[in-house]
């Protein structure tokens, strides 16, 4: 176990609840394996407070980034002295670097997290056909990440289609020759679908998509990660479906926020 000493870099996860985030563990494996002397900490701080919070670490020498969980992905974008445009696209950043001269740089690795998850899984989404389910914020930061990717099509489908139809004529911009549509919950003909809903969280949830559309040929990928079995992935399985846990894009994401915040590998 490493000892903190006077040396020892400070990182944290800013949140409002905290207590209940699992990152300063999962970090600090992390750390271990890249032979850090680091610590990453649970911060506490309420939204009213987040503005005076994020200044007064551009001041902190030894600090070297954070991790901004709900409420804050949102608000940390004015926060920050640069995003990336995956993070501007989103409208939110997870992740925060400290710069040597006290600036602040934000991204959001969300999506990444999900696609670095299906690759470490044997699946490339460049030239897929992709159902993507739900329009908030991590669906947003997946959107991106798949276009980014490369994939052949890109459709949505939201209980709200009009923020459907917003991700899909923010990311056009971005990425014109990608086709896209907001769609209906039918997944018939798909390469690979996606619920990025929180539908699946609790036993009496509704399914996120009309599951009689699912084939054998096609992988259901769920980023809900309690419970790990979703009633979508159970059912998918049934089909015939290959699957995707929720897990990977966490467990990806936390490799890519230590690459960020200047973790040397
Ligand atoms: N694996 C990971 O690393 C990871 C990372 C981030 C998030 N997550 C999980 O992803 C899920 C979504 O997170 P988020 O931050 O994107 O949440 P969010 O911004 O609140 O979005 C929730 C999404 O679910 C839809 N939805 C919620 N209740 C619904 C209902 N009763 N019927 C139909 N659609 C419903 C919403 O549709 P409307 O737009 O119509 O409201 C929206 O598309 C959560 O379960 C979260 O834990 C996992």
């Amino acid at each position: 176990m490493m000892e903190i000493t006077g040396s020892t870099r400070l990182y944290g996860i800013v949140a409002d609840p905290v207590s209940q985030v699992k990152t300063p563990q999962t970090m600090r494996k992390v750390f271990d394996k890249r032979g850090t002397d680091g610590v990453l900490v649970p911060m506490h701080v309420a939204p009213e407070n987040l503005p005076v919070f994020v200044q007064a670490l551009r001041g902190v020498l030894n600090f070297g980034g954070m991790i901004a969980t709900v409420p804050h992905k949102t608000a940390m974008v004015d926060l920050c002295d640069d995003i990336t445009p995956a993070a501007r696209l989103v409208g939110a950043v997870n992740i925060v670097r400290r710069n040597a001269d006290g600036s602040l740089s934000g991204d959001i690795l969300d999506g990444q997290g999900f696609v670095g998850g299906l690759r470490q899984s044997g699946i490339e989404p460049k030239g897929l056909h992709v159902l993507l389910c739900g329009a908030g914020g991590a669906a947003k930061a997946i959107a991106f990440a798949l276009a980014d990717a490369g994939v052949a099509r890109l459709d949505l489908f939201n209980r709200t289609q009009s923020k459907a139809q917003e991700i899909i004529t923010r990311l056009q911009t971005v990425y014109p020759t990608v086709p896209m549509a907001a769609v209906g919950a039918n997944p018939a003909g798909y390469d690979l679908v996606v619920n990025a809903t929180s539908l699946g969280m609790h036993p009496d949830d509704a399914m996120p998509l009309d599951i009689s559309g699912l084939s054998p040929s096609q992988t259901v990928a769920e980023i809900i990660m309690t419970p790990a079995w979703t009633p979508l992935l159970l059912a998918a399985q049934a089909k015939g479906c290959r699957i995707q846990f929720g897990l990977p894009m966490l467990e990806c994401q936390i490799e890519l926020m230590a690459d960020f915040m200047g973790v040397a590998k």
